[in-house]
């Protein structure tokens, strides 16, 4: 074994170790964030980049998903503007819980406590806000492979991403180079740029993002 490979193989297995002494990120995992309120991610608003890329939107019967949404505040700014086929997957009881409860009158929203992974349907647009980045690294292309199956010809995975690192996770970062690299195969990379208008704590570290299916 020559020492380049020597050190990339030994780099990737203390990368597993590390992985493997991660919280398990399952469904206790992140119920227990609801219930002890320690959601530092949550914007209580609808994030600016995605509201600002909402607002071109002009027909208001695509059928949207937003996966791994939390409280899902972009889902009520769609509603708001109109938009008539939203639907909101939480793998969290107590977030979907609660929204069931609050958005009981708004029929245009459908709400599922499911694993992201088994959710069945076909969409025209898939919203990302921070659920790639709380899902393991090693769930990444599992991750573009069901947005690929749950996207229509055509349809659209829009949002940010970091761009950054971070110690341990989750959050778990990423670069442009990595994301090129996931994204290309079965993706068209429409945008993959530094993102102008994040909210103040994440300048200058997210990548706004437009993947079309091909
Ligand atoms: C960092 S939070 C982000 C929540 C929301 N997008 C936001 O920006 O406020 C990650 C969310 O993904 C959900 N999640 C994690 N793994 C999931 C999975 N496999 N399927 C569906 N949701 C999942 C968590 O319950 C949590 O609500």
């Amino acid at each position: 074994m020559d020492m380049e490979h020597e050190i990339s193989s030994s780099e990737e297995t203390s990368k597993k170790v590390e992985l493997a002494n991660e919280p398990k990120l399952d469904q206790h995992y992140w119920d227990s964030r609801y219930v002890a309120g320690t959601t530092g991610w949550d914007l209580k608003e609808p994030s600016a980049p995605l509201k600002s890329y909402i607002d071109q939107l002009t027909d208001k019967d695509i059928r949207i998903l937003i996966p791994g949404a939390g409280n899902a505040y972009e889902a009520m700014y769609l509603c708001q503007q109109g938009f008539k086929n939203i639907t909101i997957v939480d793998i969290a009881p107590t977030v979907i819980e609660k929204l069931k409860q609050q958005w009981q009158d708004f029929p245009q929203i459908s709400l599922y406590h499911q694993d992201f992974f088994k959710h069945q349907g076909q969409y025209d647009l898939i919203i990302e806000q921070t659920f790639f980045c709380a899902l393991s690294p090693l769930l990444r292309e599992q991750y573009v492979l069901k947005m690929h199956e749950l996207l229509r010809s055509g349809g659209k995975l829009v949002g940010v991403l970091f761009d950054k690192d971070f110690e341990g996770g989750p959050p778990f970062g990423g670069c442009k180079v990595e994301y090129e690299q996931l994204f290309k195969q079965l993706f068209q990379i429409q945008t993959l740029d530094s993102c102008h208008n994040s909210v103040t704590p994440r300048m200058n570290s997210e990548l706004f993002v437009i993947l079309k299916k091909v």
